[in-house]
């Protein structure tokens, strides 16, 4: 083929295209030429393009610089004709597009119920002037048992009842190593970090998990949440570890809720109780607390004789479960998101 009749079908396209553009009426015309001209398949420039071959290799830069002009001439000419009929022709012939339609809302995350609890605490407790601290979920047998009073042969020790980790059957054979480390069996293992690194007075909760190897039913779990508390000041009292559980009681269960402390023991706390609220028809247990031990206050090198304090153990998955009425611990940890959305923040 020649350049010189490439060069006349190029113009004549062009002059055609501009034409048949410029009197379109209507978006369905203005598809047809759309298709007509620049369409992948078929289009008049695709075909135009093909000839392209034809030409003799000399003349090829120069039919080439035409054909994109032209080409892109075509292309103006079309995007000012759509401009012209009111946007994008596609939007208007696609019957299914209606804009007027309400959007699709979408899914937004929360947060778990145990993480509401959580905050709901450090709220109550907050207004009640308690800090908020953290410690390790892998400790040490010194600050989970030791310096908590509980001697090496007391159950509460025993590998069948706790995560020790790392070098396993070595403590197994002996759990009392006081190298060895363990998952945290209880947060009251923060009461010795706060002590050993903060001044006194202090007043702290601390909030995080605890590991138990308990066999999962509708109560138990073998991970799960506690919330600790500390007061330690001059002259601190069993009657303010009362009140001070009574209040977070009512502030958290409501006004009708009752607070039954009944003897207890526990190794780092003396005199000792367990806390149970009167909520639903029922007594349930909450936790522990009790006075610190001197014990405990020696182990840290801290005068019982000039101070004294309070700690409490509550559980937080009974809390959660309690207000959320959850039935089953289970169910909190099951991830099925059907179950936990139901507990919007
Ligand atoms: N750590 C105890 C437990 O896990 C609870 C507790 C905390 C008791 C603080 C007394 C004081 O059962």
């Amino acid at each position: 083929m020649s350049l010189q009749k490439f060069l006349s079908s190029l113009d004549e396209l062009l002059d055609d295209a501009k034409q048949s553009l410029d009197e379109v009426g209507s978006s369905e015309q203005l598809e047809n030429l759309r298709v007509r001209f620049v369409g992948a398949k078929n289009g008049a420039i695709k075909a135009v393009q093909k000839l392209m071959g034809a030409i003799e290799s000399e003349h090829r830069p120069v039919a080439g610089k035409r054909f994109n002009e032209v080409r892109d001439a075509i292309q103006s000419a079309l995007d000012l004709a759509t401009e012209r009929l009111g946007g994008a022709s596609k939007a208007v012939k696609d019957p299914q597009m209606d804009p007027t339609l309400p959007g699709l809302r979408p899914q937004l995350g929360q947060l778990h119920p145990i993480t509401q609890t959580i905050e709901h605490l450090k709220d109550i407790m907050g207004r009640l002037g308690f800090s908020v601290t953290e410690g390790p979920e892998i400790e040490d047998t010194w600050h989970n048992f030791v310096a908590l009073n509980i001697p090496e042969d007391h159950p509460a020790r025993d590998p069948l009842d706790n995560f020790y980790l790392a070098a396993a059957s070595k403590q197994l054979q002996n759990p009392t190593d006081r190298d060895a480390m363990l998952l945290r069996s209880q947060t009251s293992t923060v009461q010795i970090r706060v002590m050993e690194t903060q001044s006194l007075p202090l007043r702290i909760i601390s909030l995080g998990r605890v590991y138990r190897p308990d066999a999962p039913d509708a109560t138990h779990f073998p991970m799960f949440h506690q919330m600790e508390g500390l007061w330690v000041d001059k002259n601190v009292s069993m009657a303010q570890l009362k009140s001070v559980l009574r209040l977070f009681a009512t502030s958290y269960l409501g006004s009708d809720v009752k607070v039954r402390f009944r003897p207890s023991f526990f190794p780092f706390t003396e005199p000792s109780v367990e806390v149970d609220y009167w909520w639903n028809g029922n007594w349930i247990e909450f936790g522990g607390a009790g006075m610190v031990d001197p014990n405990v206050f020696q182990a840290l090198n801290i005068d019982p004789e000039q101070w004294s304090g309070f700690a409490f153990g509550l559980g937080v998955e009974r809390l959660c479960m309690r207000r959320f009425g959850i039935v089953d611990i289970r169910d909190l940890y099951r991830s099925d998101v059907r179950f936990l959305r139901q507990f919007a923040s």
